[in-house]
C-alpha cells in the first residue's frame, strides 16, 4: 500500500553532504541547465562557478552528449559485464586508455570516483599478492586527502569530519603530512616553491613499518575537496622516486584533476609524474551519467594474466561497470573534449583566471588565494567561534545573486566549466569579491 505523502514533500529525501534541516528550511533547487547556466525553481539564471560538483567540464546539456544518451538508451539500455561485453565499453575503455599517459593502458570501469578509489585500493593489494608479495598490505594517504566516502576512500582519506562517526576504518592506513602553510606559501600563483621537502615525510613512514609491508600510496596530485591544494613544485616527483625506490603503488586520485581541469588530459600529464594507477570519474561522462574507471598500468594488469585462461583474475566489478549508456557519455563527452579542443581552451584562459582570483586578495577576510588551472581557492579568516559560517554566507550571497560557489570549511573553491569566457570570470569573481565586503 502506498503512504499517503504529498507529491511536493521534500522531507522524503535524507539529502547527500547536505545541512538537511537548514535546506529543507529554504530549499535551493536547480530545474534546468545550459551551457554555463542553472535555472532556479524560481526562474533565475546561475552561473556556474564550480562546474557542478568538478564535474561538467563541456558545460551542461552539450547537444552531442544529450543525443549520444538518448541514441544509446533506445538502442541498448543494459547488457550484463560479466563474462559477457557490449562494443560500447570496449570503445570507451581504448579512448580513455588512448588519452592517458604512458602505459597507464588498461581501463576498468565503476560508477563514482568513490568506487574508482576502492577498486584502485584492491587492485593495489591484489596486485601485489599475486606477484607472491602478500606482505605489502599498508596503504598510505594523506591529511586533508579526499578520496570520496567508500571505506576504503575514507581510511586512506585525511578529512576528519568525514571519518569520525564511522569506526575503526580499514587496518594498516598511515597518512602523509598535508601541504598547506600559509606561512610559506599564501598566495602562491601556481605551485608553490615551499613543501616538496614533505614528502620525504613518505620515507620515514616507510621505513617505520618496514618497506616490504606497504602496498600503495595515494594522493590527489591537486587536492581539491579540501579547499585546493596545489602540489608544491617537485613533491609529487619525490613521492615517485620514493615508492620506485620500495615497490610501492602510486595511485593517483584524478577524479577531480582528469579531463582537462588544469588545462591537460590530466594532473599526471600536467606534473610530468605517472602514477601507477589512476582514478577517474565525473569529467568521464562530463557528469551526464554516472561513470567511473580506474586506468592501470601495462605490467599491473600482467601481472594478473598468469593463472589458467579460464579464471576470472580480478573477482570485482560492479552490475554497472561499462553500463552502455555511461560508456555513449564517455565517448560523446570525449568527441566533444578533443573537438572543442576544450583543455587547450582552460590552458589559455589560466592566466586570466588566475590574474582574477587574485585580485580578490584586497577583499575583506581573504587570507589566502591560490590557483592552478581553472581552480582557485579562496580561503577566508573564520568568524570567531563560527568556522565555515562566513563562507557559507557568502555562497547563500552568491546564489541569490545568480553565481554557484562552492565552499568547504572557510575556503571558497572556483571550479568552472572549460566554457567559460572572459565576461562570465569577470561575473564570476565580481560577484565574489562584492559579496565578501557584504558579509561580516
Ligand atoms: C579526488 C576525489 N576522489 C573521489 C571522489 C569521490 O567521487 P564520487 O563522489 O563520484 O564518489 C571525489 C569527489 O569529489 C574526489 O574529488
Amino acid at each position: 500500500m502506498t503512504k499517503p505523502v504529498p507529491r511536493n514533500d521534500i522531507e522524503s529525501q535524507w539529502m547527500p553532504f547536505t545541512a538537511n534541516r537548514q535546506f529543507k528550511a529554504a530549499p535551493r533547487m536547480i530545474v534546468s541547465a545550459q551551457g554555463m547556466h542553472y535555472t532556479s525553481h524560481d526562474g533565475r539564471r546561475i552561473l556556474d562557478g564550480t562546474a557542478g560538483l568538478w564535474c561538467c567540464n563541456a558545460g551542461h546539456a552539450h547537444p552531442k552528449i544529450v543525443a549520444a544518451v538518448r541514441e544509446q538508451v533506445g538502442r541498448l539500455d543494459y547488457a550484463p559485464g560479466f563474462q559477457m561485453g557490449h562494443p560500447l565499453a570496449f570503445e570507451a575503455a581504448a579512448r580513455v586508455a588512448g588519452m592517458l599517459p604512458g602505459d597507464l593502458d588498461r581501463v576498468f570501469f565503476t560508477n563514482s570516483g568513490s568506487e574508482s578509489v576502492d577498486t584502485a585500493l584492491k587492485i593495489a593489494l591484489a596486485y601485489h599478492r599475486v606477484r607472491g608479495d602478500a606482505a605489502r598490505t599498508r596503504l598510505i594517504g594523506r591529511e586533508r586527502g579526499y578520496h570520496g566516502v567508500g571505506f576504503g576512500g575514507i581510511s586512506v582519506g585525511g578529512i576528519s569530519n568525514n571519518r569520525k562517526l564511522f569506526g575503526a576504518l580499514l587496518p594498516g592506513v598511515d597518512h602523509l603530512p598535508h601541504t598547506h602553510d600559509l606561512d610559506h606559501n599564501a598566495f602562491t600563483r601556481g605551485q608553490p616553491k615551499w613543501g616538496a621537502h614533505l614528502a620525504d615525510v613518505l620515507e620515514r613512514i616507510v621505513q617505520l613499518h618496514d618497506p616490504s609491508t606497504i602496498a600503495a600510496v595515494i594522493v590527489e596530485p591537486m587536492a581539491g575537496s579540501t579547499g585546493v591544494l596545489v602540489p608544491p613544485l617537485g613533491y609529487l616527483e619525490r613521492l615517485r622516486a620514493i615508492c620506485d625506490r620500495y615497490g610501492i603503488l602510486l595511485i593517483f586520485d584524478e577524479v577531480i584533476t582528469g579531463f582537462g581541469r588544469l588545462g591537460s588530459s590530466f594532473a599526471a600529464e600536467h606534473f610530468g609524474v605517472l602514477p601507477d594507477m589512476v582514478t577517474l570519474a565525473k569529467g568521464l561522462t562530463n557528469a551526464t551519467i554516472p561513470m567511473g574507471a580506474v586506468g592501470v598500468r601495462e605490467g599491473i594488469y600482467q601481472a594478473f594474466m598468469g593463472g589458467p585462461a579460464e579464471a576470472i583474475e580480478l573477482p570485482h566489478g560492479y552490475t554497472y561497470s561499462g553500463h552502455p549508456v555511461a560508456a555513449a557519455a564517455a565517448l560523446a563527452a570525449m568527441d566533444v573534449y578533443e573537438q572543442e579542443e576544450l583543455f587547450g581552451r582552460a590552458a589559455e584562459l589560466a592566466p586570466y583566471f588566475e590574474d582574477a582570483a587574485h585580485a580578490l586578495r584586497e577583499r575583506q577576510h581573504v587570507i589566502d588565494v591560490r590557483n592552478i588551472g581553472l581552480v582557485a581557492g579562496i580561503e577566508l579568516t573564520p568568524r570567531p567561534g563560527e568556522p565555515t559560517k562566513r563562507a557559507y554566507e557568502t555562497f547563500v550571497k552568491c546564489y541569490e545573486r545568480g553565481v554557484l560557489i562552492r565552499t568547504t570549511g572557510d575556503t571558497i573553491a572556483l571550479s568552472p566549466p572549460l566554457i567559460i569566457n572572459k565576461t562570465e570570470i569577470d561575473l564570476l569573481f565580481g560577484t565574489l569579491g562584492e559579496v565578501l565586503d557584504t558579509v561580516h
